[in-house]
């Protein structure tokens, strides 16, 4: 089964096809496109809702042509051609169209909801609304060059680490999962990016974080891990972030290697509790798989981090993470995840909803 699969949930406009059905077929991606409006972003220090959205409206239809054309080899002509052959392959290839129907910015949703819905009326395609954030765990499923998705497997801990969430579940089976704690404020992407942000850093400031900090082997600067020594599963980061602040305002250093420790800093006391409190959940729940997902887990740090740590308590665990093209905001993931829990329902019925979660 083909599927055409949108995302629009924050800043990213995505479309993508993707190939699989259930679990009986590994899902593969025919073509995977990404339009992103970071530059506007970046020139204001962070995402503008509306901004966004705008953008969005622009890209979705030449977004959506150019994923259709790559599924299918099809050279770019002009842009009459390429309007034609897109309308022949929605028609004559794709089965389903999958699109994030939350959470995330409800300007930017309602750009792929409504794109989505006009397109599974016009051609009479069946439609799969799908959960943004469980999209980023089933990113793993994706059949790569490095990955068989036949090795994950279930039971596993999910650890989500994005701009706008971080959250911990056990999931038993696809559709039997468990949420087991989340951050009570900030997420730690969003952490890193408002750090990024006293260090004039460009946005978002997760990649050059992990840059900087590769620069440092160590330390000398210290901030605390918070909620590192709780029994539950919550994560805070608003707390980390203002210590920074603070840190920032009344030391004199000010070099760029000073900059680069701060990097290092944040990041080993962002990982510790999150690598710390994932592994204490395999534990209490005997599972032998850790899956990550969202931006965060693009760190290749917080991926050793936990490697390392399985290596020195000497478990059998196992940790997936997507690649990179992944792990951020993209549609193959939505495209994945649509394929392996198919179930779509009337398109009059998809609606955007922004604060989805996960009950
Ligand atoms: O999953 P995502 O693309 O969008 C949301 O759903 O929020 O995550 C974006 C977040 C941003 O906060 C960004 O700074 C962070 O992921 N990020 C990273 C890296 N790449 C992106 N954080 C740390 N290291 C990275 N390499
Ligand atoms: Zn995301």
């Amino acid at each position: 089964m083909k599927i055409l699969a949108l995302e629009t949930s924050c800043d990213e406009t995505g479309a993508a096809v993707v190939e699989g059905k259930n679990r009986e077929q590994a899902v593969r991606v025919l073509s995977n496109v990404t339009a992103t409006s970071l530059a506007i972003h970046a020139a204001t220090g962070g995402i503008i809702p509306e901004n966004a959205a705008r953008e969005q409206i622009k890209y979705i239809i030449p977004t959506i042509v150019e994923a259709l054309l790559k599924s299918e080899k099809i050279e770019q002509g002009s842009p009459e051609e390429n309007f034609r052959n897109a309308n022949m392959v929605l028609k004559k290839k794709i089965d389903a169209v999958a699109v994030t129907h939350g959470p995330g910015l409800i300007g930017s949703l309602l750009v792929g909801v409504e794109t989505a819905k006009t397109l599974s009326f016009s051609f009479n395609k069946p439609i799969v609304p799908v959960h943004h954030l469980l999209a980023h765990l089933f990113a793993n499923f994706i059949q790569t060059v490095n990955r068989d998705p036949r090795s994950v497997n279930f039971p596993f801990i999910g650890l989500i680490v994005s701009g706008g969430h971080t959250d911990l579940l056990l999931f038993k089976s696809l559709t039997n999962f468990k949420w087991l704690g989340g951050t009570r404020d900030d997420a730690a992407g969003e952490a890193l990016d408002k750090i990024g942000r006293q260090l004039n850093l460009p946005y978002p400031a997760g990649p050059e974080i992990e840059k900087r900090a590769n620069k440092v082997a160590k330390s000398s600067i210290k901030f605390k891990s918070p909620l590192i020594d709780t029994e539950d599963f919550g994560f805070s980061f608003s707390g980390l972030k203002a210590e920074v602040g603070r840190f920032i305002q009344t030391d004199e250093h000010k070099t760029e290697n000073w900059k680069n420790e701060i990097c290092y800093a944040v990041q080993t006391a962002i990982f510790d509790v999150l690598v710390k409190k994932t592994i204490r959940a395999t534990k209490m729940f005997g599972v032998k798989q850790i899956l990550l997902g969202g931006g965060v887990s693009a760190n290749q740090t917080l991926r050793t981090r936990f490697e390392l740590e399985i290596k020195n308590l000497k478990l059998k665990t196992k940790i997936f993470v997507p690649e990179r093209v992944y792990a951020t905001d993209n549609a193959a993931m939505i495209g994945s995840y649509a394929a392996l829990n198919y179930k779509p329902i009337p398109w009059k019925k998809v609606t955007a909803e922004p604060d989805l979660y996960f009950d």
